[in-house]
């Protein structure tokens, strides 16, 4: 494999990082040599982190739904870690739900949703360029889905902002080439991963350690979009038949 793109002794966020694809995300990077600073709301999961990688990684809880707490955490990072060269926007929450159905009024989880799967990884991002533009290479890496190619029925709301972090995602990796910046701007593309998030599914799942070993890989390749397992026919079969995919995905 030709390597663009080095972890080792590297310091890289990433949210979401004590769970999930997530946590193997920092275990793994860990082994490379990088120092992980890992965001979370669940104390005891980032406790466990730290006790796990001793020395190699600094916890941080933070809610990124929350007002303000975007901004606090990318106040603190400006602060406390300006060699943080690479930002990995992982955290995201998924409801399930019938927007037909009678029921309570939905518009606070509908926020929370496109707060913590849109608003904070566009804001981190952009509060993180001039942090990252100060190094001779860095990257954004954000984890997208197959599921915003094309959607699910049962989970509207998180297919349209995992759809909207996919253009959002193009748009600053053009922006960033325009201005020259040394920031490498990548998508991962994930599949159906063994994790909490995909815990309503009961068809087959990649292991979250894969999942993590080939985000790694993909941006150690200086890819621009990471296709991962199942993805990579997802979007063959989009290509051919848009109606197809759609069909394919609406029942998952
Ligand atoms: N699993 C799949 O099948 C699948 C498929 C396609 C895409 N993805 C994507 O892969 C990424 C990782 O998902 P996963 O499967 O690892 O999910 P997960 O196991 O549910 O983990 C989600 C992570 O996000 C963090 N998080 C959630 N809300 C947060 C908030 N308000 N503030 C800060 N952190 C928050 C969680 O930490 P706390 O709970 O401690 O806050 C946790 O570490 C997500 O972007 C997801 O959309 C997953």
């Amino acid at each position: 494999m030709r390597k663009t793109f080095d972890f080792d002794t590297r310091t890289v966020l990433i949210t979401g990082g004590a769970r999930g694809i997530g946590l193997e995300l920092s275990r793994q990077l860990v082994a490379k040599g990088a120092h992980v600073i890992a965001v979370g709301r669940d104390a005891a999961s980032l406790n466990a982190l730290a006790m796990e990688l001793n020395g190699s990684v600094t916890v941080m809880q933070a809610d990124l739904g929350a007002p303000g707490g975007v901004e606090a955490l990318s106040h603190w990072l400006r602060e406390t870690h300006p060699q943080c060269s690479v930002l990995i926007n992982n955290a995201a929450i998924m409801h399930h739900d019938d927007l037909t159905a009678d029921g309570p009024a939905r518009l606070d989880a509908i926020a929370a949703e496109i707060s913590v799967n849109l608003a904070a990884p566009l804001q981190l991002s952009v509060a993180m360029v001039p942090v990252l533009k100060a190094h001779p290479a860095s990257a954004i890496v954000n984890i997208t889905s197959g599921l915003a190619i094309a959607p699910k029925r049962g989970a509207a709301v998180y297919c349209a902002t995992k759809a909207a972090l996919r253009s959002f995602t193009r748009s600053l990796r053009d922006q960033c080439r325009a201005a020259r910046l040394p920031v490498q701007v990548t998508e991962a593309v994930m599949t159906v991963v063994d994790t909490t998030l995909s815990r309503a599914g009961s068809f087959r799942k990649y292991p979250p350690a894969r999942a993590a070993a080939d985000v790694i890989s993909g941006v150690e390749r200086g890819l621009d979009e990471i296709w991962i397992e199942k993805t990579r026919l997802l979007r063959l079969v989009h290509r051919l038949s848009p109606g197809l995919a759609y069909r394919i995905m609406r029942d998952r």
